[in-house]
């Protein structure tokens, strides 16, 4: 009964006469790289997953400054919307991950080479696509977070040279940032960056199949567009299998085990909690950016300010570049990373960069230019005397924009919470009068009777365990 209403169908549809072909195609044995060739594909399963939830909360969602936020708490109040914005959250964040570590993989394994440029190419644009969701996505939350990452990220754009005047309009919808701006990143987040996706993914498929999924590399086996494809064709013939089901089961177990982790996490912490609603009169507010952007966010804090024009637009351009010329400057010759050695450094030094950066940006306030506020009488412990002159001093010279103690200021220059321990007056003086790398020179900047209650206020910072049942102060 059931055979013949699929034969009805098939014959109405040639639905398998399509799909034979997709699910049948030969690929490449990968033994021991086998499970290395998962990636792309949970991408795509966590890119489904973020489409159903996206739905799911675009339909109690306001896009209206006045209730964005309000809705969002709706949502979140309500058990089963905390867990579906859960999943959109830590879906998120997945996405980026695998996305990411997929490029990694290709870039190691040089599968870019002929006859892949167009797939790599593809790539290329859905991992920046997906980085614009995770961008455009934070300022729907419409608290201080996403309200300033968004502003922050408008001014940096603003200073691109040329352009930015207008780049920065444009991303704001506006010379502010208001209830225009999020009807913009709400249209890009659910209506343009999704078809874009949509379209690139659609051609990204169709060219996986086309070129059929590259074989794992072996040393001293380079890539020769003239013989390739023939090469490729008998290296399937002698040695391939057919997708479904013998590769496909590694696709489906990964990218389940990716949904249910997903889920679970949803469940056992649930969605970033909301911050404050935005407030644009906070202009010492320190906003946070999700993870997968904090480290950019922090990256930038802590270059010299002369250098910022150039890293905050030529490195991204420049990286760009990079990665869409690649697989025509390298299209041939060697694919094994032993025998591409630099690829290893390459790959290295992105992943440190970004793990420090974000480490750095993760111990908030992070950025030592936002201008911190004056240390509470709690954390100075007094308020008279020169230890209470001398914490003032320390926020009036600036000391507090690069310097943290107990958790407040920036974190530019190194802690000095417990500076009493560490060093005695000579060394706080020699310190402050001759500068250092990164921190100026105080000398004839600093009275002796300014310097004197700083060295007494610094000398009097000393480790102490926080009491039981005190939360750490934080601004
Ligand atoms: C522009 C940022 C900046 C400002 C402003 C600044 N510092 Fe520093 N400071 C640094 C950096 C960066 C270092 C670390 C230098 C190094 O590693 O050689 C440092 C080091 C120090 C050290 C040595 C800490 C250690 O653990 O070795 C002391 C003490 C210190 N600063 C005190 C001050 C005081 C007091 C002021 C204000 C009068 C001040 N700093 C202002 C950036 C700054």
């Amino acid at each position: 009964m059931l055979r013949r209403a699929w034969n009805w169908f098939d014959d109405l549809t040639g639905l398998s006469a399509m799909l034979r072909p997709l699910l049948l195609h030969p690929v490449p044995k990968a033994r021991k790289a086998a499970w290395l060739y998962v990636l792309g594909s949970a991408t795509l399963f966590v890119f489904l997953l973020q489409i159903v939830t996206g739905v799911a909360l675009s339909s109690a969602y306001v896009a209206s400054s006045g209730q964005a936020y309000s809705t969002l708490l709706f949502i979140s109040s309500a058990r089963f919307g905390s867990i579906v914005r859960g999943i959109h959250y830590f879906g998120a964040s997945a996405m980026v991950i695998l996305i990411g570590v997929h490029a990694i993989r290709v870039y190691l394994m040089a599968a870019y080479k002929y006859p892949r440029q167009m797939n790599w190419l593809t790539g290329v644009v859905l991992l920046f696509l997906t980085l614009g969701m995770a961008f455009t996505g934070q300022l729907l939350r419409w608290d201080q977070n996403g309200f300033w990452s968004a502003v922050v990220a408008a001014e940096q754009a603003g200073r691109s040279p040329g352009i930015g005047n207008w780049l920065g309009h444009f991303i704001l919808a506006g010379d502010t940032a208001g209830g225009a701006t999020l009807s913009r990143f709400f249209a890009a987040h659910v209506f343009f960056i999704p078809s874009l996706i949509f379209l690139i993914l659609a051609l990204h498929l169709y060219l996986v199949v086309h070129n059929g999924i590259s074989e794992p590399p072996k040393a001293g086996q380079p890539v020769d567009p003239r013989t390739y494809r023939v090469w490729y064709k008998m290296l399937l013939a002698r040695d391939g299998e057919p997708f479904w089901p013998n590769a496909a089961w590694r696709d489906a177990v990964f990218g389940s085990l990716v949904v249910l982790v997903i889920v679970g996490l949803a469940i056992a912490i649930g969605p970033e909690p909301l911050g404050r609603p935005p407030d644009p009169t906070l202009i010492g507010a320190s906003p946070k950016p999700d993870w997968y952007l904090l480290w950019y966010y922090a990256l930038l804090s802590v270059i010299p300010r002369w250098s910022e024009d150039a890293v905050i637009i030529l490195a991204p351009l420049t990286f760009a570049v990079l990665l869409i010329f690649l697989p025509f400057v390298a299209s041939r010759g060697e694919r094994s990373p032993l025998r591409r050695p630099w690829s290893l450094v390459i790959v290295a030094a992105i992943v440190l960069t970004v793990y420090h950066f974000g480490r750095m940006g993760a111990s908030a306030p992070w950025s030592p230019r936002l201008a911190a506020a004056p240390l509470p009488a709690a954390v100075v412990g007094t308020t008279t005397g020169p230890v209470a002159v001398g914490a003032k001093v320390f926020y009036d010279k600036a000391c507090e924009f690069c310097h943290t103690v107990d958790g407040y200021g920036g974190i530019r220059g190194p802690d000095l919470s417990d500076a009493g321990d560490r060093m005695n007056a000579d060394q706080i003086t020699t310190r402050i009068y001759s500068g250092a790398t990164n921190m100026p020179s105080y000398r004839g900047n600093m009275s002796q009777a300014d310097l004197a209650s700083l060295i007494a206020f610094l000398e009097s910072r000393h480790k102490i365990p926080p009491a039981a049942g005190t939360a750490p102060v934080k601004r």
